[in-house]
């Protein structure tokens, strides 16, 4: 019988990883694909990272993107269920691009290093799932290398994300007497992922396979980690209270297909969408989308772009039309397109969670919502207010229509934002993190044909401005115009010198919000 849409959605599981640099999340996405079938070989993906290692490697990359989308979302069917990963860039330079990520996903994987706990990034990209109520699954990696105490780390997860954890599995030894995982709640075990989980009787049953100075001490510790560490309570998982916590390590294959099954088995299904009008539920007929995400040049021989979209509810068929609520215009979806581990297909049908890519020439931007001919737009696609900001310098100033342009266009990329003071002055690029306007710069010349360089602005903060009084909004706009600027949809934002003259400024006009993060609608 054919599945229906309620069953095809509930199949599906969207995910990131997050992690700080070098914790393994290359090599567990890595081994993810590969035992859910999607690559054949360990390295593949491996490969193409080691290529963007480096900052001067990373332009390369960049125009290199038509064969590297493996940087975006991989796709792979195990145990029924279809689980899309959606891959986040590492270096945080690009962190605006990972915030918009974590927006398209239902859950997460945190992998952390057994040796170091939690680390900056890990922090911080905890939060923006936090912001969403993202559910996590903690993966304790390198468990075949020295790590920290077990209860340790898991407290340390608790007081510092404030999360509670529930260790699903207990590591078998450490470092080099490491050689699986025993399943707490049902006593099977693991070896490396290639085995079936086995049922034992029970933690000394297995104690054998340890050196006889450790056996003792891995008893004690499973029995202590029954008795002192919560139960995995599924309810308090979706709410993103509790994280259930495996151990492993991503290199030797241990840990791996407990994380693949914990996936299936309590991440959740799509999750509800808040649009602006109403909450979107997955299963619903009616299909809608947001772009999260736009990559340039995929196809190195066509101009194209492609959108990624994040189907919220409903199926998307090759060939149908979607209405761009920005525009109001009819989008013609003729070539949707899914991505496995290395090359990318014509998608004849996607559904609720799927991630598809839309070729087009600029049509689209971050943060549009797409539907079946319903008025509403998605919220929550965050826009970070930048924290350097330049003006670009043109070495050919025969050439400013042609930047203007080009500046747009990247600006819808989400390359760089773009801001277009109100005095008239020259445009201002914003940019979250140096590497940006590298890649600005290099793309701004092989494509562009345009080599320009970056002076200092008189501005280094920018806050985007509202006032639920709009003739106050339009007075402070009037009086501050030489500060003032608009961004791409041409929302106000107020520039300022520095911290102090933002702090006076707002003081000095309370009734209007300057608020650092503004979300696409
Ligand atoms: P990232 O994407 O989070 O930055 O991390 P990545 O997977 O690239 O892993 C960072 C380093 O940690 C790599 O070593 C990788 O081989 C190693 N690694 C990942 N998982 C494990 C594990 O479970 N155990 C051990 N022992 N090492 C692990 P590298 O030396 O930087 O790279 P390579 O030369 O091994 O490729």
């Amino acid at each position: 019988m054919a599945e229906t849409l309620a069953e095809a959605v509930s199949r599906r599981r969207t995910f990131a990883i997050i992690a700080h640099p070098d914790a393994g999340k290359t090599t567990l996405t890595e081994k993810l694909l590969l035992f859910g079938g999607a690559i054949q070989l360990a390295g593949e993906v491996k490969a193409k990272k080691d290529r963007i290692q480096t900052r001067s490697d990373w332009m390369k990359i960049e125009r290199e993107r038509g064969i590297s989308v493996v940087t975006s979302v991989m796709t792979f069917e195990y145990a029924d269920k279809v689980f899309n990963i959606l891959d986040t860039p590492g270096h945080e330079d690009f962190a605006d691009d990972t915030y918009r990520t974590l927006t398209a996903v239902d859950a997460a994987i945190m992998v952390i290093d057994a040796a170091k706990g939690i680390e900056p990034r890990t922090l911080k990209l905890f939060e923006v799932c936090r912001m969403r109520d993202i559910p996590i699954i903690t993966f304790i990696n390198k468990m075949d290398r020295e790590s920290r105490d077990i209860f340790e780390i898991l407290d340390e997860v608790e007081e510092k994300l404030a999360l509670d954890t529930a260790p699903i599995t207990w590591p078998i030894g450490r470092s080099k007497s490491f050689c699986g995982s025993y399943q707490l709640a049902t006593n099977k075990v693991r070896g490396p992922d290639s085995e079936e989980a086995v049922t034992v009787n029970g933690p000394q049953a297995v104690a054998d396979r340890l050196p006889e100075n450790e056996r003792a001490a891995f008893v004690d510790e499973v029995e202590l980690a029954r008795e002192a560490c919560r139960p995995f309570d599924r309810q308090a998982f979706l709410e993103g209270h509790m994280t259930p916590v495996f151990f492993g390590s991503a290199l030797r294959n241990f840990g791996v297909r407990d994380l693949i099954n914990a996936l299936a088995d309590f991440a959740p299904p799509p999750r509800d969408q808040v649009a602006d009008i109403r909450t979107v539920h997955a299963a619903e007929e009616k299909m809608t989308a947001f772009v999260f995400k736009i990559q340039a040049n995929m196809d190195p021989n066509h101009r194209d772009r492609i959108a990624f979209a994040r189907i919220c509810s409903g199926k998307l068929e090759r060939g149908m039309k979607a209405r761009l609520a920005r525009t109001g215009k009819q989008l013609g979806l003729t070539a949707p397109q899914f991505f496995f581990a290395s090359q990318r297909h014509i998608a004849d049908t996607a559904f609720a969670g799927d991630v598809v890519g839309i070729p087009n020439h600029g049509t689209l931007r971050i943060g549009d919502t797409l539907t079946e001919g319903e008025n509403l737009v998605f919220q929550g696609v965050p826009n970070f207010s930048p924290e350097i900001l330049r003006r670009v310098r043109l070495e050919d100033a025969m050439k400013a229509k042609k930047l203007k342009e080009a500046l747009q266009q990247m600006a819808e990329e989400g390359v760089v934002q773009l801001f277009s003071p109100e005095d008239g002055s020259p445009a201002i690029v914003g940019v979250v993190g140096a590497l940006q306007l590298d890649v600005l710069k290099e793309r701004l010349s092989a494509e562009y044909s345009l080599p320009v360089s970056f002076e200092m602005s008189r501005f280094s903060v920018c806050r985007w401005v509202s006032c639920d009084d709009k003739a106050e909004l339009e007075k402070f706009v009037t009086v501050k115009r030489g500060d003032i600027a608009r961004d791409l949809d041409g929302d106000p934002v107020f520039l300022a010198q520095d911290s102090f003259s933002l702090r006076y400024e707002s003081e000095r006009y309370p009734a209007i919000k300057m608020a650092a993060i503004k979300e696409y609608h």
